[in-house]
């Protein structure tokens, strides 16, 4: 198996690294404008091989004839937000980088799966899968996992216990309206409603909603990639072994969860060919009113950069 990484920058490297240290594919090339910066970056990383005892091939080009043949594309290329920026500001100038990169990586493998990482996620991926023509089995999006990942460290750390202790789940948009489930939370088996108060609760769902910006604010240029470059890893891993388990990502909704005709994170069954199913789970009625809120946001999200993009050509 080959995979592309479109853009080399912190997001893209990390999920390079974390990918080889899983021995889960044969290649990973390293894409970007900069070829310094891929070719640096990737020789880094395959420095690491002896030691951390990985088998993938890495290498780092700016050519994208290098990606060809990739059964999976990762597009993590374009801006990351400043402190005050919300992810929806990088809307009309990641399109554009998104567009391009996706065209051509495309056009190198006609037969690939592209899962998307840049933001705004769930109006990027939407972007792609305009862009290639692709079935949305083939165009597949991260931040489900990495939402999720969040909310269950907070809880962990609030009741002074380990994050895979933790059951959670994030639904809906990659922004300021995601779902962190209540209903669904537990620790150590036991509902979380039962183990906090309401209003800590509250303010776990609100700092995991404002997880991203927390990390932006802290380091004051760039976003999160540690994280982010474990939930990608995390993804390649059940596309490759076909698990079967579901894990959060982003997938678009044909009918699902009352919802269509949209991008937003749902619980996905992910296999070689990208996205095998969607898998329904039944929701508290306040979970799915703010899973439709937060739909409806990417939803108007996408009509209005496609608005401008149209004003544009
Ligand atoms: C985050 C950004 C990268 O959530 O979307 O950290």
């Amino acid at each position: 198996m080959k995979i592309s990484i479109i853009g080399a920058g912190n997001v893209g490297a990390t999920a390079a690294k974390t990918i080889a240290d899983r021995n889960l594919v044969n290649e990973i090339a390293l894409l970007d404008v900069i070829e310094g910066v891929a070719r640096g970056k990737a020789l880094d990383i395959a420095q690491s091989a002896s030691i951390a005892g990985f088998d993938t091939v890495l290498y780092g080009s700016a050519d994208y004839g290098d990606t060809a043949g990739s059964d999976l594309v990762i597009v993590t290329a374009g801006m990351a937000r400043k402190p005050g920026m919300s992810r929806n500001d990088l809307a009309h100038c990641n399109a554009k980088i998104v567009r391009s990169a996706v065209t051509e990586a495309v056009r190198h493998s006609p037969g690939c799966v592209v899962l998307m990482v840049t933001n705004p996620l769930d109006v990027m991926a939407h972007v792609a899968l305009r862009e290639t023509g692709f079935p949305r089995e083939r165009i597949i999006g991260m931040a489900g996992l990495l939402d999720t990942s969040r909310f269950k460290l907070f809880i962990a750390r609030e009741l002074g216990i380990n994050p895979r202790e933790v059951d959670a789940l994030v639904l809906g948009g990659h922004g300021d309206l995601m779902v962190p489930c209540v209903s669904l939370a537990s620790a150590r088996g036991k509902p979380l409603s039962g183990l906090l108060p309401a209003e800590t609760i509250d303010a776990l769902v609100k700092r995991t909603r404002d997880g991203g910006a927390e990390i932006v604010n802290l380091l004051k240029t760039g976003s999160a990639y540690y994280a982010p470059g474990e939930s990608i890893a995390e993804m390649v891993e059940a596309m490759v072994k076909d698990h079967g388990r579901p894990l959060p990502c982003t997938a678009y909704l044909e009918g699902e969860y009352g919802l269509d005709g949209v991008y937003c994170g749902v619980p996905c069954v992910l296999g070689p060919a990208g996205l095998s199913r969607i898998v329904e789970l039944p929701l508290s009625e306040r979970d799915r009113q703010a899973l439709h809120a937060s739909a409806d946001s990417v939803k108007e999200q996408y009509a209005l950069l496609l608005k401008t993009m149209d004003e544009e050509s």
